[in-house]
């Protein structure tokens, strides 16, 4: 008797460290509609830019078209303002008939005819932000709603609810879309709604419950907007960051790169800031104006090698010292209970040129007596250096700018 309840007390234990649905592995890869095209809903006044069926073919086309989905791009997503405002006669979901004519099937369809996977928007609440019918008291239906859809992906915002509802509601929602039998990515925006009311959330729920949760305030358009939400995760990561891992990440929210707001310098440093944290890379842009050294960041092997790595440990900011920081995450391979590094340099400064850092390796905790195999991977050309713990690495970077290197430790003697 007493062996059996041990047994079932550690089954418990082991389904209880995280997700078990076999998604998101690595934080997900994909383009997501918000940031950039918000609830434009008026197809007359902008035809290109509405949320509307077209918008999404056309970007699931651009994805592959363009290389996106080469290097790891799969997920297609819609945000909010899909919806009718009504559900149908039987109680389902139902999109905009304007704007999703053919119906949210045959958009799915499309977007797997293309080797792509498809995501959706609800809302934990009466109604989505923008004012769309929620998943309130049609939890189990709208669950499998998506499934027979064959969506691959649910976002669940949180506007329109009770944060002290939360700890229970989106953890009932990831059951039904489990009961479904279908496999769906869960990303949900809990964490954030508690964080603004005061509350702590519950981290080791949500790795049980959610593939990814947003921590914190929607991205918008511009460099301040990149710099407090770095603050924020630095501030907070002692209390944040362990919590990600293989099949649960911390998100920071879109990549706004290739958009109106950020300089190309600017643009580097997000991408690198977001490989660091190991935050989901879900670009919102309009895939067919980008300019080319711009798709040259989304695209860069080497950084989302760094996003994409296996052991999916969270980076730490290391030090902030005179508008300059150190960004620091553990990577493969390891010697020992040595790891590789990303390392980034990112300054915050702004008198107008680049400022010269030097740093003792052993300081930013590269420690492995035989060192390590430095590469700039904003600058793949570059002959890549060996450096040892008491080597100095004295590097310039520009204002609002970063220098992010791939610390490979070397094996061999
Ligand atoms: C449902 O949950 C069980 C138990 O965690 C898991 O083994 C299974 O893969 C899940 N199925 C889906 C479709 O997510
Ligand atoms: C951060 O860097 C500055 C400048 O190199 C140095 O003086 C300081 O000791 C560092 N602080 C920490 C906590 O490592």
């Amino acid at each position: 008797m007493m062996l059996r309840v041990c047994v079932i007390a550690v089954s418990i234990l082991a389904t209880a460290l995280a997700l078990d649905n076999g998604l998101a592995l690595t934080p997900p890869m994909g383009w997501l509609a918000w940031e950039r095209y918000r609830c434009i809903v008026d197809c007359v006044a902008y035809p290109d830019d509405c949320i509307s069926e077209q918008l999404f073919r056309r970007t699931a086309d651009l994805l592959v078209s363009e290389g996106y989905a080469d290097v790891g791009y799969e997920y297609v997503i819609i945000d909010d303002c899909w919806l009718a405002l009504e559900r149908d006669s039987d109680g389902r979901l139902q999109p905009d008939p304007q704007r999703f004519p053919s119906g949210i099937k045959a958009l799915a369809d499309y977007v797997h005819s293309r080797g792509l996977k498809f995501g959706i928007y609800e809302d934990f609440g009466t109604y989505t932000c923008a004012g769309y019918p929620g998943v309130v008291g049609h939890m189990q239906t709208d669950a499998q709603t998506f499934a027979d859809w064959e969506v691959d992906y649910v976002k669940l915002d949180g506007c329109w609810s009770k944060p002290e509802d939360m700890d229970t509601g989106y953890p009932l929602f990831g059951q039904y879309l489990n009961q479904t039998g279908r496999p769906m990515v869960y990303s949900c925006s809990w964490p954030v709604y508690q964080e603004f009311a005061g509350i702590e959330p519950d981290f080791e729920s949500l790795k049980e419950n959610c593939n990814l949760w947003r921590n914190y305030v929607d991205i918008d358009d511009s460099w301040e907007e990149v710099e407090i939400i770095m603050d924020y995760f630095a501030e907070r990561q002692d209390r944040i960051a362990d919590h990600a891992g293989p099949g649960h990440w911390n998100d920071p929210d879109m990549l706004i790169i290739g958009n109106y707001g950020l300089s190309y310098d600017q643009s580097k440093v997000q991408m690198a800031i977001w490989a660091i944290l190991a935050a989901p890379l879900l670009i919102s842009t309009e895939l067919r104006d980008i300019k080319p050294e711009y798709k040259a960041i989304l695209q860069n092997k080497d950084i989302l090698a760094v996003n994409q790595d296996a052991l999916g440990i969270q980076g730490h900011r290391i030090n902030s010292s005179a508008g300059i920081e150190i960004w620091t995450r553990p990577i493969s391979p390891l010697l020992g209970d040595k790891y590789s590094y990303a390392v980034a340099f990112v300054s915050h400064r702004i008198d107008g040129y680049p400022y010269l850092i030097s740093v003792n390796l052993a300081e930013i905790g590269l420690t492995s007596a035989q060192g390590y195999n430095f590469q700039d991977l904003y600058d793949p050309e570059s002959p890549p250096e060996i450096l040892k713990p008491d080597s100095i690495l004295s590097i310039r970077v520009n204002p609002s700018g970063v220098v992010f290197y791939r610390a490979t430790i070397i094996t061999a003697l």
